[in-house]
């Protein structure tokens, strides 16, 4: 199976356990479980930052899996506060060459941060994944993901 299948399946299986599922929590922590699960090794850390309600120019750690992550990123800063202020999905080939890259882990060499909206088009997360193989992602995992993240708060 190649890899734009291997997503294919991925998103299915993540749409159909979370189908029906009122806690936003909850879809966050399956979509991280299943894909750190079904990726591994090469997805190092695979998690959300979520929009702080109390702090909308701030995102805070939501459900991952993997090692210690930062709990607090501000809009602007590193990779991820990067995507929640642009709203684009990034790939990030070498995360040492990113201006302000944030390392909560220095183990993680590159990464993919795809943003996550609510049915009203508001940025309410982001997706983050860490490898510690440089240039570890490519166009492929990118848009495996972005439709992942797409249906991930309304199936
Ligand atoms: N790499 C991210 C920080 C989050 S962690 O790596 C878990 C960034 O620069 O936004």
């Amino acid at each position: 199976m190649d890899k734009a299948e291997r997503y294919r399946d991925l998103k299915a299986e993540i749409d159909s356990v979370v189908a029906g599922e009122t806690s936003v929590t909850a879809r966050y922590a399956t979509a991280a479980c299943i894909l750190a699960q079904a990726m591994a090794p090469r997805f190092f850390w695979t998690g959300f930052y979520v929009v702080d309600p109390l702090k909308p120019r701030e995102l805070v750690v939501g459900p991952y899996q993997g090692t210690l992550g930062c709990l607090r990123i501000a809009f602007g800063k590193g990779v991820c506060g990067h995507v929640a202020a642009s709203g684009e999905p990034i790939l990030v080939p070498d995360v040492h060459a990113f201006p302000g890259h944030i390392a909560c882990d220095s183990a993680s060499n590159s990464e993919v941060v795809v943003p996550v909206f609510d049915s009203d088009g508001e940025l309410v997360a982001v997706l983050d994944v860490d490898s510690t193989d440089l240039d570890a992602f490519d166009a492929t995992d990118l848009a495996g993901l972005v439709a992942i993240c797409n249906s991930l708060l309304v199936a």
